[in-house]
């Protein structure tokens, strides 16, 4: 294949602003599925994907163009999801790119994805080509979107496509676009096979299908090959691309996009950002890689039923190939048993992952309260990083507690400054400025502990803007808080798993809201059950679970026996995402219950 020929790029965009919907028009222009064939937001491949309208895997397909010029070009179309929790896939694509499709939504502008993804696009040298989405909408103003583009990110929109991915006018515009400012690769072809892992997936019956971008040299079937930095070797069994069916192929070429097979069954082996080589002409030095992405928040994985541990550990093995910033290691916890502590990028990440785990792998899990990671100084002048607040040492060994901050970057409409200012402010932000995007919006920019973030703190943005605020954040350090441990006691025991880190001046408030919700959520066992809060041994909120269990067939005054089995069904379903702490069964909402107490 000729290099001068293949275009290589990511659509990139704020979460909603038309990616997906682009692609689908990109996909059905180009004739690579067929009409019949076509389904909306075709890339979206996971079942949750399509069930929630967000992309949260990237995805890469090979498309042929022809163009006006009458040549035919070879597309690789990355696409990427939108939301902050999902920032790792998109730096990724984007290393296997020259150039990036950025989509802005003409009734909305530039929102705080939409600066972040260009960032992380500029980090990667790419070529960006603006395009303003959705001017089918009444309320589109793409001319004030084209300024914007212009005075907030710099990019020249003069020839930027106006498009409606909705119903596919202009589209061509884009792809001609791509062919006049897209560079082609420059690898070369002759050189050592240098080919980059962006992504990889585990199948049962061919082992581990690795993703890669080649940059150097060539690969086909029967190459002996080594992963660089883990120091594998294999033999490749089959090569190709998607389309996005999977289309087989004897060999990818220099700057293609595709995958190979190597009956790989140790998934150990395949990471995110490695460079694949031929065993035979090795290359002297591998690709940069990837920056490692640290997990923000951390929470504990456990299954319902303890027998299903190891299930727990494989299935997290094979999904770490497909997430490479999920991180986990073993844990017991004395109120849950075994399991895992598991690092996530957000909250999002966090539920994305428990739910894949679950339907994918068929495991029923329950997930401890999301904690960050505290920086504990004790008195001997040692630190401790604590992801876990059970594992907080004795606070008469606590010299200081320090917490992560983040700098949290909020665009929002004028009306809405006020709230926004007063929701930063009660989650313990500190203003550090703003400026005006326009007449109509501004850019307000808050350091605020994580810890506060994670505790509700998108929901509470979406509630008091109604939705006009967009978000971005990132870690920018430890200071130091007056931190402690509270702990909960459920019959005069302490639940580990139940354990949060607060902040002194919310103890009280967070102690009396928690058990009451706690009350609530705890389902009434034959016996009174007391809740309490305590902070270093001390109570300082105290409910009670009154005893006698709800009798749902109490309504039920006839025989209609199917009826009662059905409640009773019910009840069952219900009792399924619990677990028997003792004598009592706690259920999985009890676990989150501390991230929505205000
Ligand atoms: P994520 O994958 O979650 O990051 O979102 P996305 O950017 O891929 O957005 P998606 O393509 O899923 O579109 C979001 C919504 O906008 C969908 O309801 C689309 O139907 C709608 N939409 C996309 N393009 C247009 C357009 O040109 N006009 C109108 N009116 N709606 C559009």
């Amino acid at each position: 294949m000729d290099q001068s020929k293949i275009r290589n790029f990511s659509i990139i965009a704020h979460i909603d602003h038309g990616k997906s919907t682009l692609a689908d028009r990109i996909l059905e222009l180009t004739q690579t599925v067929q009409l019949r064939d076509m389904t909306n937001q075709i890339l979206d491949s996971l079942d949750l994907e399509r069930e929630r309208g967000i992309t949260i895997k990237l995805n890469a397909v090979q498309l042929k163009y022809k163009a006006k010029d009458g040549e035919e070009y070879l597309f690789h179309l990355i696409d990427t999801p939108g939301h902050v929790d999902f920032t790792y896939e998109v730096s990724r694509s984007l290393a296997a790119c020259e150039g990036a499709v950025l989509v802005v939504d003409a009734a909305q502008g530039i929102e705080a994805q939409t600066l972040a993804n260009v960032y992380l696009a500029l980090d990667n040298n790419l070529e960006i080509i603006p395009v303003i989405n959705k001017i089918d909408l009444p309320s589109a103003d793409p001319e004030r979107v084209k300024h914007e583009v212009e005075n907030v990110i710099g990019l020249d929109c003069t020839d930027a496509p106006l498009i409606s991915a909705k119903s596919g006018l202009n589209v061509d515009q884009v792809l001609e676009s791509i062919v006049k400012h897209v560079p082609a690769p420059k690898g070369n072809p002759e050189a050592p096979l240098k080919a980059l892992i962006f992504d990889s997936i585990y199948d049962s019956y061919r082992g581990v299908i690795v993703f890669v971008r080649v940059q150097e040299g060539m690969l086909k079937v029967g190459d002996k090959i080594r992963f660089m930095a883990a120091g594998a070797e294999y033999e490749i069994l089959e090569c190709g691309v998607r389309n996005p069916k999977e289309v087989k192929l004897q060999e990818l070429s220099c700057g293609v996009v595709g995958w190979f097979a190597a009956s790989i069954k140790s998934v150990q082996d395949v990471h995110v950002g490695d460079t694949v080589t031929s065993c035979s002409h090795p290359a002297s030095e591998p690709l940069p890689g990837y920056r490692k992405m640290n997990p923000m928040v951390y929470c504990g994985l456990y299954p319902t039923d303890a027998a299903k541990y190891n299930d727990l550990r494989d299935a997290l093995e094979k999904l770490k190939l497909n997430d490479a910033s999920l991180q986990y290691e073993a844990e017991t916890s004395q109120a849950l048993g075994f399991g895992f502590r598991c690092g996530f990028l957000g909250l999002l990440h966090m539920d994305v992952v428990q739910e894949r785990l679950e339907r994918e792998y068929n495991l029923t899990l329950i997930a401890t309260a999301p904690s960050v990671i505290y920086h504990v100084y004790l008195t001997d002048g040692s630190m401790l990083t604590i992801d876990n607040p059970a594992h907080m040492p004795e606070v008469q060994r606590i010299e200081r507690i320090e917490e992560p901050y983040v700098k949290a970057e909020i665009m929002v409409p004028n009306d809405y400054v006020g709230p926004v200012m007063e929701l930063c402010q009660n989650k313990r932000g500190v203003y550090k400025e703003m400026h005006y995007i326009d007449d109509g919006r501004n850019q307000l920019e808050y350091e605020i502990p994580l810890g506060e973030i994670v505790f509700d703190f998108f929901d509470r943005l979406k509630s008091v803007t109604k939705g006009y605020a967009s978000f971005d954040y990132e870690l920018i350090g430890y200071q130091p808080g007056k931190l402690q441990k509270m702990d909960i006691l459920l019959n005069g025991e302490i639940i580990d798993a139940l354990s949060i880190i607060v902040h002194k001046d919310f103890a009280y408030n967070r102690g009396n809201a928690i058990t009451v919700k706690l009350k609530d959520l705890i389902p009434k066992q034959q016996f009174e059950i007391p809740i309490q809060a305590a902070v270093n041994g001390k109570v300082i909120a105290r409910t009670n679970i009154k005893s006698l269990r709800k009798n749902v067939l109490a309504k039920c005054y006839g025989g209609d026996i199917t009826r009662k089995k059905k409640l009773l069904e019910k009840q069952k379903e219900g009792k399924k995402r619990m677990k028997a702490v003792g004598s009592v069964e706690i259920p999985q909402e009890a676990f989150m219950a501390v991230l929505s107490m205000d």
